[in-house]
């Protein structure tokens, strides 16, 4: 299974029934962006939102991701690619359970394998617990990089928690500059693109 290519692993995720969120699922919400990208986004699951329109990220917290990739110069149509740890919508968005987790990390696997990025940044708690460590404090450790394995991993507060508690976006937002700073010194060809008329 090492050797699929994009195409080839969406068809196949989208078929998938490997744990039992598929039983409750709209869509199968492979992820997003530039097979070319050099930074790697990963979110812990899909949302309603993004189970009805099957793409990562499309609701209000995926709106505010949005702006603050665009003040970096990062979006999901130029120079990034957007996954989640669970590619099926839990149940009235609990945490994806270790199960769940366990049985789906297979297809981040070869998403990661197929980018093979230079930058990882974990959105939330759950992606960061997953990816970086499974100790990791977000309010404590969010914006520093990790090197594991040759790729530098980032956790970041979830855009969901800055909806929640909006004095946090400061914070976020200080990760987003650290990222551009990295993206300078490690990224060969991650072009920054910022939109006009902001
Ligand atoms: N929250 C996530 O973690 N991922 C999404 O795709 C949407 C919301
Ligand atoms: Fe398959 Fe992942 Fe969906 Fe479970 S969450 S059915 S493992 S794609």
């Amino acid at each position: 299974m090492e050797h699929r290519d994009w195409d080839t692993l969406k068809r196949d995720c989208l078929q998938c029934t490997g744990c039992g969120l598929a039983a409750g699922r709209t869509h199968v919400v492979f992820g997003v962006g530039q097979t070319d990208a050099e930074v790697l986004f990963v979110g812990e699951g899909p949302g309603e939102n993004e189970d009805l329109q099957g793409e990562p990220f499309v609701g209000r917290g995926g709106q505010l991701l949005d702006k603050m990739l665009a003040a970096v110069g990062l979006s999901r149509e130029h120079n990034i690619y957007i996954a989640n740890i669970v590619k099926c919508r839990p149940p009235k968005n609990r945490d994806p359970l270790p199960d769940e987790q366990e049985a789906c990390i297979g297809w981040l696997r070869e998403q990661f394998a197929l980018l093979s990025p230079k930058i990882v940044v974990c959105l939330g708690r759950v992606a960061a617990c997953r990816l970086i460590s499974p100790d990791f404090k977000v309010t404590r450790q969010h914006g520093q990089f990790f090197e594991k394995g040759g790729v530098l991993m980032m956790g970041t507060l979830h855009p969901a928690a800055l909806l929640r508690y909006p004095s946090q976006k400061p914070d976020a937002f200080a990760d987003f500059l650290a990222l551009r700073e990295k993206i300078g010194e490690v990224c060969t060809h991650t072009q920054l693109v910022y939109p006009d008329g902001e």
